[in-house]
């Protein structure tokens, strides 16, 4: 099939790649014309595992194309996907100008009968406000086509983007006419194959089910988040707890892990369009709510235990930082735990040495007027001449550190693990302080002088 994608950023670019690897002939355009020079040259803008490969493959094959125009967006396809970004309004809505300014782009330049699929992540009832755009500018210059609009929201995870887009979970579409379910259908058949997870449903359900995924994840992470703060009061390791409630099926292994809270350019955007919605419908969206502040409070969790094991005064300390992007294997640093952590550090007069091996030029970027941080060449560097070091993002390279060298080299021999990569008695045993998230287990040498004293 022809294809036709709009955006090229995380999700345009894995789709369009994606699509043309099995076979389609895929048109990817942004106005970025810079992103758009970048692809032509075979440059990818962004780090996505595997991403490069699929791209140079397709476009060797003359499958994958870039192109700035949206003439030749029209010209190209008559299944277009829009996959434009929908960041955060001031008020917490989401941002649709840039969805809107596609569907009436569209409208202007569009010949000939098409469907139009929304992939972006937008609110229930963005897809009736596409095709009020999109008619609005057909009917403007009396063009007598007939374009169809869908949803498609997109469930990939950054950072396995490729792989979730090759073998998705599920595949939701929404549709408002059986002739797009089937178009959608044969353009996802090669990821259906073994069995059918294409669900087709309604526009306005597809539209809700992408945030009522991200909502669940997110409460996820707050609850475990929560629990993890009185296991460190309580004397208990959240470690442990994990894999006990994980083991039931009802619950299950996944997303279970405490940490520094949830960052990224889908769940706290996410939560907050759907605060507003429901605002807008005069809904109280409690647990949402209190996941965004559980989620607020988590964020600066390092810098408090930071703190007080400073006993309240960290200025003028050296501290190293592993990890800045939101999450492992992705460049993405839109609203990462780490920038929390940093702006609180450098506000109390702290210095940060900061490496990541993958984030560091955009962290650069976001954080260059920001006195007191340094950025190092590798994880030992960060370390040199550091007090302590704080462990920000599960990267795989600091999964197993030389904790002697640590020891060795860290001023103040203490570890502060934002995303409980560590065994804590081994840690110790390194000669290190170890200060997890929920890792409260009284260690058994104490418990025993305990018991009597
Ligand atoms: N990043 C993720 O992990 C992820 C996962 C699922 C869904 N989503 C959703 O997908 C959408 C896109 O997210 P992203 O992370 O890929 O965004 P992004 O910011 O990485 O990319 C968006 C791209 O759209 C381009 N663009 C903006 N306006 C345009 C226009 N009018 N015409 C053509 N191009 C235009 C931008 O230049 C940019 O390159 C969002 O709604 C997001 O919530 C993202």
């Amino acid at each position: 099939m022809k294809v036709t994608v709009i955006g090229t950023g995380y999700v345009g670019l894995v789709t369009g790649a994606c699509l043309a690897d099995v076979g389609n002939d895929v048109l990817c355009i942004d106005v970025d014309p810079k992103k758009i020079e970048r692809l032509n040259r075979g440059e990818i803008p962004i780090h996505e595992p595997g991403l490069d490969t699929i791209v140079a493959r397709n476009a060797a094959a003359g499958r994958l194309k870039f192109s700035t125009s949206y003439a030749d967006a029209v010209a190209y396809a008559t299944l277009i996907f829009i996959a434009v970004g929908t960041p955060s309004d001031e008020d917490g809505s989401a941002d649709l100008s840039h969805v809107l300014n596609c569907a009436r782009t569209l409208g202007q330049k569009l010949e000939r009968d098409a469907l139009v699929v929304v992939k972006s992540t937008v609110p229930v009832g963005t897809n009736d406000q596409v095709r009020a755009a999109l008619q609005g500018e057909l009917n403007a210059r009396g063009a007598k086509i007939k374009v169809s609009t869908a949803s498609n929201p997109e469930f990939l995870k950054e950072g396995f983007a490729v792989e979730d887009f090759m073998r998705p979970d599920r595949i939701v579409v929404g549709v408002n006419d059986e002739a797009s379910a089937q178009t959608l259908r044969a353009l996802y058949a090669p990821f259906n194959r073994n069995r059918d997870r294409l669900l087709v449903m309604d526009v306005r359900s597809a539209e809700f089910t992408k945030y009522a995924a991200n909502a669940m994840l997110a409460v996820r992470i707050s609850f475990m988040n929560e629990m993890a703060n009185m296991a460190d009061r309580l004397g208990v390791d959240i470690e442990e707890v994990r894999h006990g409630i994980g083991s039931d099926p009802r619950i299950g292994p996944h997303f279970l892990y405490a940490g520094v809270g949830f960052g990224g350019s889908c769940f706290p955007k996410d939560l907050r369009a759907l605060v507003h919605t429901a605002e807008g419908i005069e809904e109280p969206a409690a647990m949402l709510r209190s996941s965004i502040k559980v989620n607020e409070r988590q964020r600066g969790i390092l810098f408090e235990k930071i703190k007080e094991f400073f006993g309240g005064d960290i200025k003028g300390k050296t501290i190293a930082l592993w990890g800045l992007a939101f999450k492992a294997n992705t460049d993405d640093m839109r609203e990462a735990p780490s920038l929390t952590l940093i702006d609180l550090l450098t506000r109390a007069g702290a210095r940060v040495q900061a490496y990541d091996p993958v984030a560091a030029d955009n962290a650069q970027q976001i954080l260059k007027s920001t006195a007191g941080v340094a950025f190092a060449s590798s994880a030992r560097a960060a370390c040199e001449g550091a007090d302590v070091l704080a462990v920000i993002t599960e990267w795989l390279e600091f999964r197993s550190p030389d904790f002697e060298w640590l020891a060795d080299t860290l001023k103040r021999k203490a570890l502060f693990d934002g995303r409980n990569l560590y065994d804590p008695d081994f840690v110790r045993s390194n000669g290190l302080q170890y200060f997890g998230v929920g890792r409260g287990r009284i260690h058994p040498k104490s418990m025993v002088l305990n018991s009597w004293s």
